[in-house]
């Protein structure tokens, strides 16, 4: 979920619903709004898209009068999204309004405790109890913040909240215990919100808050204390994302913008970064070369497409680090008990760096006194905070919820990870390492020769609009490739789509396959690794033979594989490692393609939030 609060001179209103279309990548199920207004907190909340809510806000007149105001945009985890469970919350008398991004786990004890003592519930959701216990509280003391503080003890799980009451017309408190919080500093304005997007267009100034903090914004400005009612500082950042980042700048979807700024994305989380030599700058790092020496495993821990990234990366890290490396989706990773001790280096990618299965999986690593480095997109998130070191990826805001440029920053960060590694334990194949970096600063140039040959993929999308399934199918870095290729069909075309390794096959997949069933092949580069090369090409003949109808993605000069296909995409030459890079491209724009020829919502596909804070 999204959430904002304002106090200043502007309608709040104003201020919040913008903060809110910021953060609505967030979750789009439904949207409300609370204003101060004298004495008299008004709301308005609705099912589904902001749009429904600005509409509502309208028929009220605009609303324009109050000057401090909370808003939130809601992904569902409590309760259908519908009017009644849309946040804000409030209380009985109504003087009280809570929004909330999170889970409170004890809510059923809570609110049975509430019913006991003849509170009527308006909704099935475990935020309205807040609203409730703040009110309740608000009886025996005056001060809105103390209040928060201990309903605060009293919760257990993941939230970030924010109240406002009738009783304190210009202050806006918040909370953050394991759900992100940051706050914006302006002149003579305050700002609480998820995230520094919701606030970029009127300050870069930030805060970021630390967990079980409890925060006042007011006229005189950000007060922070601990859950217990101690002084509490949280952490200043300036927020150098580019505001227009956040904008559309012409393109009907962000997603269409965001795979357009790939080079850019690429150049800027190259730029600085590494010496000749093969040294690479990580942003923050809290351990020493000797500690990144002592690793002797290494284990990816990511969700979604992050996760892809960091299957890509474990080929890199094995090739050039020799260091046993392991991927895991981090809602597996901490239940299953894994082996780590302090000789283990846990590698988090997360582009959001709050998703709350991979924070989870990064304490468990923590409390097992793993070393925890972190790949994130997110200045003031929670996974950097909670890290060992850091390298972000400098992707700019990413407001499209099928990931992209994240992505392949995400690579870039991963190899330039990988060959740190390299290079701090002493590099075993120096030459192939600055060979690599070399290359590597090509690679804006070739995304951006891709990007201008897409028009032979959209036609193919907008070909394909009726297809119901499709399958995807590599070999080595080309296999995650497939597996993300088919994610982002899923996501946006709400298409059945598959990805395999492309050996694999064979023990069972195939049989899905029968006359015309598409079958989209990464395939190797034909130079080197030929091997690789020659096993794809027995590959497309397996699926050829049984009625695919194969498109194939090669290396410009692959004389070998157009004849065995139906259509072929040639992608500039490039070492097999990076291939990525390039490879993930051709999907993106099909898949996007094919999700707007059957009219979907490309920016925000049914039933997704980018940032999933709930495990
Ligand atoms: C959500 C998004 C995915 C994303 C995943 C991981 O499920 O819908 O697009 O890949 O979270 O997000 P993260 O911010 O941790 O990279």
């Amino acid at each position: 979920c999204g959430i904002v609060g304002y106090v200043g001179a502007r309608p709040a209103i104003a201020v919040v619903n913008e903060g809110l279309r910021r953060l609505e990548y967030r979750g789009y199920d439904s949207a409300g709004v609370a204003l101060i207004d004298g004495d008299v907190v008004i709301t308005e909340k609705r099912a589904g898209k902001l749009a429904n809510l600005e509409e509502a806000v309208t028929a009220r007149g605009g609303l324009t009068g109050p000057t401090t105001g909370i808003g939130h945009t809601r992904w569902a985890t409590h309760g259908q999204p519908n009017d009644r469970n849309a946040h804000p919350h409030v209380s009985v008398d109504g003087r009280t309004a809570v929004i909330h991004n999170g889970i409170i786990e004890n809510f059923v004890q809570l609110r049975g405790e509430l019913e006991a003592e003849g509170i009527e519930f308006s909704s099935d959701t475990d935020t309205e109890c807040v609203a409730h216990l703040l009110s309740a509280e608000l009886r025996r003391t005056d001060d809105l913040a103390e209040a928060m503080r201990v309903v605060c003890r009293r919760l257990q799980g993941a939230f970030t909240l924010l109240a406002v009451d009738a009783a304190h017309p210009d202050v806006v408190v918040g909370a953050r215990r394991n759900s992100p919080l940051v706050a914006g500093i302006g002149d003579g304005e305050y700002f609480l919100a998820s995230d520094v997007a919701a606030f970029i267009s009127h300050t870069r100034s930030a805060v970021e808050l630390g967990q079980d903090q409890v925060v006042t914004i007011d006229a005189s400005g950000l007060t922070i204390t601990d859950f217990d009612g101690d002084p509490a500082e949280g952490k200043p950042f300036d927020v150098d994302w580019d505001a227009s980042a956040a904008e559309k700048d012409g393109y009907e979807y962000f997603m269409l913008k965001e795979i357009e700024e790939q080079p850019r994305a690429v150049a800027d989380t190259l730029r600085g970064r590494f010496t000749v030599g093969g040294e690479i700058t990580l942003d923050e790092v809290r351990m020493s070369d000797q500690d990144f020496r002592d690793v002797d495993k290494v284990f990816i821990v990511a969700c979604g497409t992050s996760y892809h990234a960091g299957m890509v990366a474990k080929y890199a890290i094995e090739h050039w680090v020799r260091l046993p490396c392991e991927v895991e989706l981090a809602s597996e990773f901490r239940y299953r008990d894994p082996v780590l001790d302090r000789s283990t280096l846990v590698i988090v990618i997360s582009q959001s760096g709050e998703t709350m299965d991979t924070l989870m999986a990064l304490r468990h690593a923590k409390n097992q006194k793993a070393r925890i480095l972190a790949i994130t997109n997110t200045v003031g998130s929670t996974i950097p905070r909670e890290s060992d070191a850091v390298l972000y990826t400098r992707a700019g805001i990413e407001v499209a919820v099928a990931s992209t440029k994240a992505f392949l920053t995400q690579l870039v960060a991963c190899y330039l990870v990988g060959l740190h590694l390299a290079s701090v334990r002493g590099i075993k194949y120096a030459d192939e390492v600055a060979a690599v970096l070399t290359e590597l600063a090509t690679v804006p140039d070739m995304i951006q020769k891709v990007l201008g040959e897409m028009e032979p993929v959209r036609l193919l999308a907008r070909h394909m609009e009726n297809a119901d399934r499709a399958l995807f199918i590599g070999r080595h870095v080309g296999f995650p490739i497939a597996l993300e290729g088919a994610l982002k069909l899923k996501e946006l075309a709400y298409m059945h789509a598959e990805g395999f390794a492309a050996g694999e096959l064979k023990h069972g997949p195939i049989s899905l396959i029968d006359d015309g069933t598409p079958v989209v092949v990464v395939v190797p580069s034909p130079r080197g690794r030929s091997l690789l090369h020659d096993k794809v090409v027995s590959n497309i003949q397996e699926v050829k033979a049984r009625g695919a109808t194969v498109i194939a993605i090669a290396e410009e000069g692959d004389v070998v594989v157009p004849p065995h296909v139906d259509h072929t995409v040639f992608l500039p030459r490039v070492s097999t490692l990076l291939a990525p890079l390039l490879t993930a491209v051709p999907m993106q724009v099909f898949a996007c393609e094919l999700a707007a020829a059957k009219g979907h919502d490309i920016d925000q596909p049914r039933n997704l939030a980018k940032s999933v804070t709930v495990e």
